[in-house]
């Protein structure tokens, strides 16, 4: 049985539930390239700055068993860059997501606007990266997020999203919605790593990356039910005029399946991408549909968003 695992964000037509997360391999044309040549429904690009970047000294970035802890520090080309990718992104014939991450509200002014004239299809702006030594994460100041929205959803027409750090209390959750339905977001994304963990190596008694005194930003397996746990939250809090875009330890395609039930309109993949490189995107496309062709499901509204409560 054929499951259609079509899927559509901010009226963006998706072909599948699943997309690579900025992040890990979508920083160079080339890595962008392969993204496009994959299963994955989109295109991402790893979040841009407004200068170039090196990004933090290595190492930086860690397998772990379950997941990885990167501290990348955003190493990107600079948002011009991006820019000019756009048309030469748009011929390969995917949706493309730009993702930006801005040290201001100015930063963030000037990159919308410029991707605003541009043809990306969707704006994901990034308030949630841990790993800036000295920057906070904008997405735990409530007061911070709601003037940089104001300010950033009145400069075009295309859909905006922001990408959100995790959130481990329900008056978080329900101050960060209130927040949202005051603007016209289109979508969340929903969870970035969890900032700030510490990994030591026992035997040589230091930390296993260098930035930040070893402090980084923990994903894969570790925080897929913290980032259930967030998409589902926000479902239930938020109007459906907002979209939510799941990810957090998804590897498989019954991990895809839980956040779906959890209520995510389509989920981004990182860690596992980065691991097992672009060919996850379709391992966990087919694996997603024959667990749900199994149960007896055509398309993804028949599971989206229905946890059945115990
Ligand atoms: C980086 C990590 C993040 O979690 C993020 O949102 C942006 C950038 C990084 O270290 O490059």
């Amino acid at each position: 049985m054929q499951v259609d695992l079509s899927t559509t964000i901010a009226g963006v037509q998706l072909d599948s539930y699943l997309m690579n997360a900025s992040g890990p391999k979508c920083t160079t044309w080339d890595e962008l390239e392969i993204v496009a040549q994959s299963a994955s429904a989109a295109v991402v690009t790893k979040s841009c700055t407004i200068e170039f970047r090196e990004g933090n000294p290595e190492p930086r970035y860690s397998d772990l068993p379950l997941g990885s802890i990167p501290s990348m520090g955003l190493p990107n080309l600079g948002y011009k860059a991006y820019l000019e990718m756009v048309p030469k992104l748009k011929a390969l014939g995917k949706p493309v997501v730009v993702s930006i991450s801005g040290f201001s509200i100015e930063d963030n002014i000037e990159m919308v606007s410029a991707f605003q004239k541009s043809d990306v299809d969707l704006i994901e702006v990034n308030f949630s990266c841990p790993n800036i030594p000295g920057k906070a994460q904008v997405a735990y100041d409530f007061e911070q997020v709601e003037c940089a929205l104001k300010a950033l959803t009145v400069l075009g027409d295309k859909p905006i999203g922001i990408k959100l750090a995790p959130y481990f209390d329900m008056s978080h959750f329900i101050a960060m919605a209130n927040i949202l339905k005051k603007f016209p977001v289109k979508f969340i994304t929903c969870v970035n790593s969890i900032g700030n963990t510490l990994i030591i190596d026992p035997v040589t008694e230091s930390p296993i990356i260098k930035p930040k005194g070893g402090f980084g930003g923990l994903c894969g397996d570790y925080i897929k039910p913290i980032g259930l746990a967030n998409v589902r939250a926000f479902r239930e809090l938020l109007t459906d005029d907002i979209q939510i875009i799941g990810v957090g330890g998804i590897k498989n395609g019954v991990d895809a399946f839980e956040y779906l039930l959890a209520g995510a309109d389509a989920v981004q993949i990182a860690t596992c991408f980065e691991k097992e490189g672009a060919n996850c995107f379709e391992r966990i496309e087919n694996e997603l549909a024959a667990f749900m062709a199994n149960k007896g499901y055509k398309k993804l509204s028949d599971a989206k968003g229905k946890l059945k409560p115990l």
